[in-house]
């Protein structure tokens, strides 16, 4: 036995827009020996990642509100599709408990400011870099964590900053953010999945 796995990590995406971040992921595990992109789960129909996974080929499911929130959670559909790792990427829904706790301390969310401060309901997108920079804070950045039950909480994992200069906006934030998130969450998500195979 050559110490392989018997099969590869699979992970799900899940994305509510453009799916930047689920493009960087999909690259970055594309020719990995043990970690795969296996599925993509959206909330929001003509979504960018939707796009993106019909032309990776990669399976994808789009959820119902109903269903994800007072029915399974697509906790069966998530084990019939193998999912060992979910990777939130720009969802804005709250993972449901049933999720939480059937893949416990393996969920993951990048958010783009640094947590505690600037996270929670309604703080996503621009209106976090809005907030930043309303603030007159002189340092933002990115905060990945493990997901508990409420938004934005759980355990931080890695945090890296920006120096908001004289004149950022929040597009510029926003733009210097997306920079770090990119170049850093394929990275610690493939950091946190080895030390768990290897725990
Ligand atoms: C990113 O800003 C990420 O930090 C946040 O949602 C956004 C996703 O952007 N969680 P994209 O769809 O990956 O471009």
């Amino acid at each position: 036995m050559n110490g392989a796995p018997h099969h590869k990590v699979r992970l799900a995406i899940f994305a509510s827009g453009t799916g930047t971040n689920a493009q960087k992921i999909i690259d970055y595990f594309r020719a990995h020996p043990t970690i795969q992109v296996g599925l993509i789960v959206c909330n929001k129909a003509g979504a960018g990642v939707l796009s993106i996974a019909s032309r990776e080929g990669i399976p994808h499911i789009l959820i119902d509100k109903e269903k994800f929130f007072r029915g399974n959670a697509y906790v069966d559909e998530l084990k019939g599709s193998g999912i060992d790792f979910i990777v939130l990427a720009g969802f804005l829904w709250k993972v449901p408990a049933a999720l939480v706790s059937t893949w416990h301390k393996r969920i993951i969310n990048i958010h783009p400011a640094l947590l505690p401060k600037f996270g929670g309901k309604g703080l996503y997108g621009h209106h976090v870099h809005e907030a930043v920079i309303n603030s007159g804070d002189t340092e933002s950045g990115i905060t990945i964590h493990y997901v508990d039950e409420i938004y934005d909480h759980g355990a931080p994992i890695f945090q890296e900053k920006v120096i908001i200069e004289e004149g950022d906006t929040p597009e510029t934030l926003a733009k210097k953010i997306q920079i770090l998130e990119h170049l850093h969450f394929p990275r610690i998500i493939e950091k946190v999945i080895e030390e768990k195979q290897n725990s």
